[in-house]
């Protein structure tokens, strides 16, 4: 995945309608074709400590100087090349919009289907290109057939917008929500496998799963939890919303029948960028959240007459997708899991500290999740942002508060120098009080 030879191989193969060779020269520099070579031979653990390496990758992006962004959990932030890419295409759109945006970007669309496609493993026929995870899955909860009585199990701990969208179908639809509840974090899978397994009955027909917890960073062992659901006949709908090009899978792999994910976080791709995957045999009976002319065809463009949306958000997808192979997704996640240990290992015994991340690094990725006894999640966030200028997110929701750290490619580890000691003063202050 992470070779050069092999990335601009896929490059050519996955050629647009515009140079693709001339959009990305400004991006890979002689300094980055040079990074890029050098992280050739190593291994992922290997190239997850060389920081050369990645203060190459930091110099793609454009950090600000002001405040350590450790919210990435929240939205990426684009690499030049993707900024670059979006401005250029923007621009070209209001030179003559309608012939721009709907005769050349709007045909640039099946290249990158195929393109992301390759990235999620499975048949450029079964991913729609869409705005984000939302509309993703909405169209899903929204598009599936199911009669009043029919059962679908989800979690407290999925996506607010997602528990939203179910809960307007249990209202409308008399379906029947069934809860499960999950004290975080869960090392233990099996356990977390049993429990959807036994709420399972004869009228399940769904089981929603979300792969990584937003809230936590906590993995869930979706193919053992889909294959449970097949084995009783149910659908499975899978919130990829922070696994898609942060976690190395596949998504006929985890099972799932539906999956939905926002491309503007771990790909980093534009703002308002995101991607529906149905399987092949499902996409006939998945009714789309707007109509098109033949709304129960098996052609998964069925779910793109979204009307006119920003082509150049959309084409520019592209450039994250080649920045993304640049640096190959074992890369990425094996240097994002060594951030996460980095900073949290140093205040694991800060005494007061309490983590809802695991320290399992094959059950968590870039985000964690901890709180401090004595000192309240929402001004434990404000004090880093206020006396330290780091950025974070409060967490207040069922089971959890604390407030979420998550680091990026572009983050350094002087960056969480930084968070740690602020940890340290913060927690001695409150167990000083
Ligand atoms: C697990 C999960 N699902 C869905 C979403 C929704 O993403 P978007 O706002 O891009 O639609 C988020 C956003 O944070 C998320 O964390």
């Amino acid at each position: 995945m992470g070779s050069r030879r092999k990335f601009l191989g896929q490059l050519g193969g996955a050629a647009g309608l515009l140079s693709t060779q001339a959009l990305i020269a400004p991006a890979f520099s002689k300094q980055g074709q040079y990074q890029l070579g050098r992280i050739e031979g190593l291994s992922p653990a290997e190239t997850a400590r060389d920081e050369d390496f990645w203060s190459w990758v930091r110099e793609a992006y454009t950090v600000s100087p002001e405040i350590i962004n450790l919210n990435n959990g929240g939205v990426s932030p684009q690499p030049r090349s993707v900024q670059e890419g979006m401005i250029r295409y923007y621009r070209m759109s209001n030179e003559g919009p309608s012939y721009y945006m709907w005769r050349i970007l709007d045909k640039g669309r099946e290249s990158l289907r195929r393109k992301l496609a390759g990235l999620a493993g499975c048949a450029p026929e079964e991913i729609a290109v869409n705005r984000n995870a939302s509309e993703a899955l909405e169209t899903v909860i929204f598009g599936l057939r199911l009669d009043r009585g029919d059962e679908v199990i989800l979690s407290r701990q999925d996506y607010p917008n997602m528990i939203n969208a179910w809960k307007q179908r249990e209202k409308r639809d008399g379906i029947k929500l069934v809860w499960l509840n999950f004290e975080l974090p869960a090392d233990d899978d099996n356990a977390i496998v049993r429990k959807f397994s036994d709420a399972i009955t004869s009228r399940t027909r769904v089981v929603h799963v979300t792969h990584v917890v937003n809230w936590t960073g906590q993995i869930m062992p979706v193919s053992r939890i889909a294959e449970s659901a097949h084995r009783a006949g149910a659908r499975v709908v899978l919130d990829a919303a922070h696994s898609f090009a942060q976690l190395e899978f596949t998504f006929p792999e985890t099972g799932c029948d539906y999956a939905g994910t926002s491309l503007h976080k771990w790909l980093c791709a534009p703002f308002g960028s995101g991607m529906l995957y149905v399987r092949k045999a499902r996409i006939g009976n998945l009714w789309p959240l707007f109509a098109g002319a033949e709304p129960e065809s098996d052609d998964i463009r069925k779910f793109e007459a979204l009307g006119t949306r920003s082509f150049p958000s959309e084409h520019a997808i592209s450039q994250a997708v080649d920045f993304h192979l640049a640096i190959g997704t074992g890369r990425k996640l094996a240097r994002l899991r060594y951030l996460k240990q980095y900073w949290s290992e140093k205040v694991r015994d800060v005494p007061g500290i309490r983590f809802y991340t695991t320290f399992a690094t094959n059950r968590s990725c870039a985000l964690c999740n901890f709180g401090i006894d004595g000192i309240e999640t929402g001004k434990l966030e404000a004090r880093l942002l206020n006396e330290y200028r780091i950025h974070t997110s409060p967490i207040v929701w069922e089971n959890i508060d604390g407030v979420r750290v998550t680091p990026h490619v572009y983050t350094m580890p002087r960056d969480l120098d930084i968070l740690v000691e602020a940890i340290r003063e913060i927690a001695s202050k409150a167990a000083n009080r």
